[in-house]
């Protein structure tokens, strides 16, 4: 017996040895570069669809199928699981559906929202909310572009970097991956994206499609909800993003009203390809994607990732009947048109290996960086900081030195520098000035620093532990959550030692800033009189320290907007728990919630300050009634009326004064960031469509624009007394 143990033992670590060494030989890389493929550049849609159908005529039922699929076996996925978690070696291309015979390229799939992730050293940006919070769909463009060029460097042809699922409650564990709580805003920042990383014909994938706004149970619970907030809340975003031409979506791990997202005909293919025209392929999320091939099939479930967990009995199915082959037909075509149309399309420039985190992207993630923090307070012009008047300046907390860009998740990126917060200060300040750092653990030190400095960085918030995304599928709904394991937040506000920090520092120094770190809202009312200013400054990528130092130091002026509520207290969130196997979400959340419930935010959606003050003038709509089918179009002058330059985001909402069917008060139509020089004004137009205002009639299973009366509402925040108003009617 001990003989037969012992053999075992050593056959094992013979094994466990091979499999090791086997796991640190990178994967074979597949070419998804169209000079591997004689596939003629240029090639018309319909040469696309006939090239496809040829293609198709010559697979066997088995090569239809390998397009329908990643390649992983389980080996293969398992090799993956180590490299990225064991062996340091970050992440492998997931690919599907090379054939050789054929010369059809496969789809080489990577993440992330913040940059390619784990594929070497790449670009590391301000995570996605901190993006939405530029409010600046252009810039939002030029990232995406510099993700796609990074994406064909690294051998990627499909990125699956653009979530855009609401935040429904700030608790949400990848809320950083997201652009914000309102869908207009959504729509717009997600189909800026698209553009720019289709730009470099990589197809863009826009996730998870749909309802997917709570992480720890992702993977079981049933979002119920009706009909006109399905149509009105969740889902015009990802309209947005169908319009912008994505490429592909990719199916949520939740249910929505009793289905799996991944076997849901109503939302893959009565909705998506039906009514939107959706012309490109759905894939699944990963592993826990789709539940069984038959019903995920004639959902409209196109390619299983990573690997055939359930398609490879796609073939037994159409056999048996339970899929027709017809239907696998129409999945491949999807497939391979896409890719087709994708690798034919001239590419704009070449893709050489110094374009990875080059310095033009290293300042695109500098700019986006500052063009992201939004500052919530400045009692007195406490900021910027006057380096004059400054000989010592105190630097306290733990994040000032780490290297915080977010999740450790399928988000995750691994930039080759990165300038830390207290980084940016020591170089911005220069000789003249004496940086001291306490990482505030000892409360003694930190409190002696802050009282001999002439102002105070209190650097606050979280790491990936705190918030992120959970790669543990088998989570117990009885397992209590608990802080720091990753996933959704148990409460909103700052960890307790943060919070005791800044009021033993703000009582020693009153002239402290908070720099609060993080993806999502932090309820702050326990401390926000504690302290003159508060700059919200995000996951901010590897330029972070920079950005942050450029704006204290008033070399840049703060120009971010909040794109979600932060309320004066967790309650006034709608009701959320992580580990809940159903929840309903209703039609109100952030700004509309506290709209409808009378309730006032701490600091409001598409709230942010500047150093340079801005007034609004002459507010004009160009015609009082409008029909159905008009544009309506709204006119203001905004002025900077301070001394120094910056940047505002316009905003336009409308308010719904005499609707017969119940909405909120007003909703997000528009936004434009514009710069002005000080003492400048310009003229800023907006035109919206009047079926923009529409509801959706779930009898008539249409829009309805309903007459009446309704209000343009134009100012720099969703806040009432930053907002004017001019009326106007449909009829
Ligand atoms: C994850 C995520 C998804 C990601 C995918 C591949 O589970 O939900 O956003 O793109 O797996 O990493």
């Amino acid at each position: 017996m001990f003989r037969f143990l012992k053999y075992t033992f050593l056959l094992l670590a013979a094994v466990a040895i091979v499999f090791i060494a086997w796991c640190y030989i990178p994967p074979a890389r597949q070419s998804i570069e169209a000079a591997d493929y004689p596939w003629k550049k240029g090639m018309t849609a319909a040469e696309v669809d006939q090239t496809a159908r040829e293609l198709l005529s010559q697979m066997t039922l088995e090569e239809k199928i390998d397009q329908l699929h990643g390649d992983q076996a389980y080996p293969l996925f398992l090799k993956g699981i180590v490299r990225w978690f064991v062996l340091g070696q970050g992440r492998n291309i997931a690919y599907a559906g090379r054939n050789d015979r054929l010369h059809i390229p496969p789809l080489g799939a990577a993440d992330g929202p913040r940059g390619v992730s784990l594929l070497g050293k790449t670009t590391c940006f301000p995570v996605t909310m901190a993006r939405g919070a530029s409010w600046d769909p252009a810039l939002e463009r030029r990232v995406g572009a510099a993700m796609g060029i990074e994406s064909r460097v690294r051998g990627v042809n499909y990125n699956l970097g653009g979530c855009i699922n609401l935040l429904r409650n700030p608790a949400w564990g990848r809320a950083q991956e997201t652009y914000g709580e309102d869908p207009w805003l959504l729509g717009e920042m997600g189909a800026a994206w698209v553009r720019g990383v289709q730009q470099h014909n990589v197809m863009a994938c826009v996730k998870h499609f749909a309802l997917n706004s709570l992480e720890n149970n992702r993977f079981k619970v049933n979002v119920t909800t009706d009909e006109r907030t399905l149509r009105e809340v969740y889902l015009p975003h990802f309209k947005k993003c169908v319009d912008a031409g994505a490429a592909s979506f990719m199916s949520a791990y939740n249910q929505v009203n009793g289905e799996y997202c991944g076997h849901n005909r109503y939302l893959l293919t009565d909705i998506l390809r039906q009514e939107w025209g959706f012309q490109g392929f759905v894939s699944s999320d990963w592993i826990y994607g789709i539940y069984a091939a038959s019903p995920a099939a004639n959902a409209g479930m196109d390619v299983e990732m990573p690997l055939p967990r359930h398609y490879s009995d796609l073939a037994q199915a159409v056999r048996e009947g339970r899929v027709a082959e017809k239907t696998i037909d129409e999945m491949v075509l999807r497939v391979l048109r896409t890719k087709l149309w994708f690798i034919t399309r001239p590419d704009p420039q070449a893709y050489t290996p110094d374009m990875v985190a080059s310095p033009q992207h290293r300042a695109l993630a500098l700019e986006s960086a500052e063009k992201s923090m939004v500052l919530l307070k400045n009692e007195a012009g406490f900021l910027p900081f006057q380096p004059a008047k400054l000989k010592k300046i105190a630097v306290i907390g733990p994040l000032a030195t780490a290297e915080n860009t977010g999740d450790h998740g399928s988000s995750a990126v691994k930039p080759p520098t990165l300038v830390t917060l207290l980084e940016g200060i020591q170089t911005a300040v220069g000789a003249g000035v004496e940086v001291i750092y306490e990482p505030g653990i000892n409360a003694q030190k930190a409190a002696a620093a802050a009282g001999q400095a002439d102002a105070v960085v209190l650097v606050a918030g979280y790491r990936y532990n705190d918030e992120g995304e959970n790669l543990s599928p088998f989570r117990d709904a009885n397992d209590p959550v608990k802080w720091g394991s990753g996933g959704d937040r148990i409460f909103l506000r700052l960890r307790e030692d943060d919070e005791v920090r800044i009021q033993t520092i703000s009582a020693v120094n009153p002239r402290t800033v908070v720099v609060v770190v993080g993806g999502s809202a932090i309820v702050m009312d326990s401390w926000q009189s504690q302290v003159p200013a508060i700059l919200m400054a995000w996951y901010p990528g590897m330029e972070g320290g920079t950005a942050l130092a450029n704006i204290l130091f008033g070399k840049v002026n703060p120009s971010g907007k909040l794109p979600f509520t932060i309320a004066h207290s967790e309650a006034d969130y709608p009701w959320f728990s992580p580990m809940t196997d159903t929840i309903t979400y209703g039609p109100y959340h952030g700004y509309t919630l506290l709209d409808k419930k009378g309730k006032t935010a701490a600091f409001p959606f598409g709230f942010g300050l500047s150093y340079t003050t801005f007034s609004y003038s002459k507010l004009t709509g160009a015609k009082p009634v409008l029909s159905p089918t008009d544009t309506l179009q709204v006119l203001v002058n905004v002025t900077n009326t301070g001394q120094s330059a910056g940047e505002e985001v316009v905003q336009l909402y409308i308010g719904f004064e005499n609707s017969p069917v119940e909405r909120p008060k007003k909703l997000l139509r528009g936004f434009e960031k514009i710069g002005l020089q000080a003492g400048e004004t310009k003229v800023v137009r907006f035109q919206l469509p009047v079926r923009e205002l529409a509801y959706y009639d779930p009898t008539q299973k249409k829009w309805v624009v309903a007459p009446g009366r309704y209000a343009a509402l134009v100012g720099n925040s969703s806040r009432d007394e930053d907002l004017q108003r001019t009326p106007f009617e449909v009829r």
